[in-house]
């Protein structure tokens, strides 16, 4: 086991010990732009990656999210087009729209889960979900809701993909406005982010650098 005063390099060799793959899959986890444009993913593949990414962690397990799945060839031409001609979504043949509900519409039935589950009772269930669903109805808090839990789900569709041998890569370059008109989203719901995902085509350019973490982390206060 770790020891708080472990050093960095014990701390992943703990780590490692436990469940290698899956630091090696975050590690190794790339963005793609290089895909194979005459294969694209199976339905099996979709639903997989669609299951492993409902499995973030949600606030009160809500999941509030919704994923779009666009393989039609000229609905993904107007996908590209949406996406600034980002031709890598065409290569990719699948582009997965991640939506947040900026309401928390599924409030009833999941705080329900909870009652059933022995989780919490009758009465903290009712509170709860009386405080989510007003806190969410701020314009600003609702977006928070929809951006931070979809964007969880995002993260784990992205590892889930690179698990699987494929290439994804996550994309906010697109006119938000423009794609929930086109895909047909519900007026409380919003684009998170667009994921490209399909098998590869070959190695990507060697990674940028990535900020140190004594840079970046922030002991006691930043
Ligand atoms: C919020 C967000 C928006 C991004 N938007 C785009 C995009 O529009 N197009 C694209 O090709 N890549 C996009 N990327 C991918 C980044 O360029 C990539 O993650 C970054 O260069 C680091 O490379 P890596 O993911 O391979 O480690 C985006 C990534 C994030 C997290």
């Amino acid at each position: 086991m770790a020891t708080p005063h472990a050093s960095a390099d014990e701390r992943d060799a703990a780590h490692d010990e436990t469940f290698p793959e899956a630091i090696d899959a975050i590690r190794t986890r790339r963005s793609g732009h290089n895909f194979d444009p005459d294969e694209r993913i199976d339905d099996e593949t979709l639903e997989a990656l669609v299951r492993d990414a409902a499995l973030a962690p949600s606030s009160y397990n809500l999941q509030p999210w919704e994923f779009v799945a666009v393989q039609d060839e000229d609905r993904l031409a107007r996908v590209v087009e949406l996406a600034y001609g980002q031709e890598h979504v065409r290569e990719a043949g699948t582009a997965i729209l991640v939506v947040g509900h900026t309401e928390a519409k599924t409030a009833d039935r999941v705080f329900e889960e909870w009652i059933e589950a022995g989780r919490m009772d009758e009465a903290s269930a009712e509170q709860t979900k009386a405080q989510s669903v007003e806190m969410y109805e701020d314009e600003r808090f609702g977006r928070d809701y929809a951006v931070r839990n979809a964007s969880l789900a995002a993260q784990s569709l992205l590892l889930s993909a690179h698990a699987r041998g494929l290439k994804a890569t996550p994309m906010i370059g697109f006119d938000a406005e423009g794609m929930a008109e086109f895909l047909g989203l519900p007026d409380d719901e919003i684009p998170v982010m667009l994921i490209a995902v399909g098998p590869s085509g070959g190695p990507e350019p060697e990674r940028l650098p990535r900020r140190s973490v004594d840079e970046v982390l922030h002991r006691e206060s930043y």
